[in-house]
């Protein structure tokens, strides 16, 4: 079954064509990479899944439903989740309070005030242990590593039982170590039925995690396919190195 398409996805700012035309489809349970050169447009075209920013001209369909210009917020209600490339997370809350704000951003203040929802923090020390920082649960967020705080967003994201999960550069800036982590976590968390879409720079990564690969130049998929085919393919290196 077909979890995401786009379908001409076009987005200019002023005069650059961040996003140009861009047709992908991707089918459910499969871990999908989006690579391409800095600049090609590959979070632009995260904001414009995920309702951050309205595309100019195209459609986005996930599971057959029109999803074009919803806000962030129906789209995550329609099962699709995120994570930022600048690893987004409320640096003066503890891990926990950031996993519960995660679901009820609206009622902040009792959340402050300690009034958790029993069955909510369960939910939160299940995927922070999946993610191995249960024990910080009380740590204020901005003591956590910047790897540390990657997987409090992605644990965060989880909250909301997302069936498609896009990760913006999750390798970005963490240790080897960590990225070993991630890499299982999400192998583990696609054998559970998730689907994945993930920006990543760590080649090594993609193409040792991936099921199909998709690449993108100047805003739009230029080759798309399993690693080994896409690793061979001229078009990608010329992509890269802009003969
Ligand atoms: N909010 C914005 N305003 C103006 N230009 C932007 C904005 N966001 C992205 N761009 C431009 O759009 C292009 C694609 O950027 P981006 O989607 O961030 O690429 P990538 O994630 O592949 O590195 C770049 O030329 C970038 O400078
Ligand atoms: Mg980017």
């Amino acid at each position: 079954m077909t979890s995401l398409r786009t379908h001409g996805l076009t987005k200019a700012f002023g005069g650059v064509l961040a996003v140009d035309g861009a047709g992908v489809e991707l089918r459910d349970g499969e871990i999908n990479a989006l690579i391409g050169p800095n600049g090609c447009g590959k979070t632009t075209f995260f904001n414009l899944i995920t309702g951050m920013i309205r595309p100019d001209s195209g459609r986005v369909t996930y599971r057959g439903r029109d999803i074009t210009g919803h806000s962030p917020h129906r789209v995550a209600h329609a099962g699709i989740g995120r994570t930022f490339q600048l690893c987004r997370v409320f640096p003066r809350l503890t891990v926990l309070e950031n996993m519960l704000v995660a679901v009820r951003r609206t009622r902040l203040r009792e959340l402050l005030a300690g009034l958790h929802d029993k069955g909510e923090v369960e939910r939160a020390r299940h995927w922070l242990g999946r993610m191995g920082i249960d024990h910080l649960e009380r740590a204020e967020a901005r003591h956590l590593s910047y790897g540390q705080q990657k997987l409090l967003e992605l644990a965060a994201v989880l909250m909301a039982e997302p069936d498609l999960v896009l990760l913006d550069e999750p390798a970005g800036g963490v240790n080897p170590a960590l990225i070993d982590r991630i890499v299982t976590l999400v192998r583990d968390l696609n054998a559970e039925g998730r689907t994945f879409l993930v920006v990543e720079h760590n080649m090594d990564m993609v193409m040792g995690m991936s099921d199909h690969v998709i690449v993108f130049d100047r805003g739009r998929p230029i080759a798309a396919g399993p690693p080994a085919t896409v690793r061979n393919d001229p078009r990608v290196l010329e992509a890269y190195l802009g003969v």
